[in-house]
C-alpha cells in the first residue's frame, strides 16, 4: 500500500462553498495542492478571482461560481453550471457567518440571517449535491463546516450556536439517508482559528481570557486544519460517515 496515496485527490473535483477568505480559501488551495479540481463559490465572484488565480499559479486548477447558499435558486444554477465543468464528487460546506448580540437584542432578521446561511444553506448545498450524485450512481463526500458551538455554548451568539448544532444534527440524519447511495457525509468541528477576521480579537485582553480556558493554551492557525479536511474530503476515512471531528486543541473537553 503507497501510504503517501492515501490523501491524494488526483481526478477528483471538490466544492467548497465561501471561498474567498479565511478557511473556505484555505481548504480551496489545501484540496488542490492535494490533486482535486476545485470550484469555489460565494455571493462575490469578483473576490474570488484572486484565489483561481493563487491556485493557478501554483499549478492547480479552479473556477469562480456564483453562490448564494441562502437563495435554493442560486444553489440550483450554480451546481448546474459546475456539473457542466466537472461534477464535485467532494463538497465542503464552508460559508458561514455570525451576528455577535445578547439573545434579548437579537432581532428577527439576525436569525433568520445566521440560520439560512449556517443551517439552511448548509442543507441546500448538501442536498442538491447529494441529488446530481444519486441520479449519476456516482459516490461522494460531504463535509460540513460546523463548529464546536455545535456542541457547547456561549453568550452573545444564539442564532450562530443554534445552526451549527444544527448542522451537527443535519451531518448525522443525512449520513443515515445518503449511505444508500455511497455518499458520506462528515462535519468538522474547529475551534477558535486564527483568521483575518478574528485576528485582533483574539489577540486582544479578551482572547487571552478565552485562551486560558483552552487546555492546550493555543489557539488554532488554519494549518491545524489540514490533516483534519484531508482525511474527511479523501478516501481515507472511506468507513467514516455521520463523525464529527473537532480540531480544538482540547476546547470542548475542557468544559469551560
Ligand atoms: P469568513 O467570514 O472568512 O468566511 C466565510 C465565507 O462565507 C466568506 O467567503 C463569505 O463570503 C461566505 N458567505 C457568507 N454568506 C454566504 C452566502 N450567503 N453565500 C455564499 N457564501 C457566503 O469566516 P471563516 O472564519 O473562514 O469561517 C468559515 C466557516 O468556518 C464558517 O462556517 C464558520 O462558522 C466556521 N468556523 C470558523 C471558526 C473560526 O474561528 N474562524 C471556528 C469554527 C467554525
Amino acid at each position: 500500500m503507497d501510504i503517501g496515496q492515501l490523501f491524494r485527490l488526483d481526478n477528483k473535483t471538490a466544492l467548497i462553498t465561501g471561498a474567498s477568505s479565511g478557511i473556505g480559501k484555505h481548504c480551496a488551495m489545501l484540496l488542490s495542492q492535494a490533486g482535486a479540481k476545485v470550484a469555489i463559490a460565494s455571493r462575490r465572484i469578483d473576490q474570488l478571482q484572486s484565489v483561481v488565480d493563487e491556485i493557478a499559479q501554483l499549478g492547480g486548477q479552479a473556477k469562480a461560481f456564483e453562490l448564494d447558499v441562502t437563495n435554493k435558486k442560486s444553489v440550483t444554477k450554480c451546481f448546474d453550471e459546475i456539473a457542466q465543468w466537472s461534477l464535485p464528487t467532494i463538497v465542503v460546506n464552508n460559508a458561514g457567518m455570525s451576528i455577535n448580540r445578547k439573545l434579548l437584542d437579537q432581532t428577527e432578521e439576525d436569525w433568520d440571517r445566521v440560520i439560512d446561511t449556517n443551517l439552511k444553506g448548509c442543507w441546500l448545498v448538501a442536498t442538491e449535491a447529494a441529488r446530481h450524485l444519486a441520479a449519476t450512481n456516482t459516490p461522494g463526500n460531504i463535509v460540513n463546516i460546523a463548529s464546536i458551538l455545535g456542541e457547547r455554548v456561549i453568550g452573545g451568539v444564539a442564532p450562530y450556536v443554534i445552526s451549527k448544532a444544527g448542522v451537527v444534527q443535519l451531518t448525522k440524519v443525512m449520513a443515515l439517508e445518503l449511505a444508500r447511495h455511497q455518499i458520506r457525509v462528515n462535519a468538522l468541528l474547529p475551534g477558535y482559528v486564527i483568521t483575518d477576521l478574528n485576528r485582533e480579537f483574539l489577540l486582544s485582553e479578551a482572547g487571552q481570557k478565552i485562551l486560558s480556558r483552552i487546555p492546550s493554551r493555543r489557539f488554532n492557525n488554519l494549518e491545524d486544519l489540514n490533516g483534519p479536511l484531508l482525511l474527511l474530503a479523501s478516501d481515507a476515512s472511506t468507513a467514516m460517515t455521520g463523525a464529527t471531528i473537532a480540531v480544538d486543541s482540547g476546547h470542548l473537553i475542557s468544559g469551560l
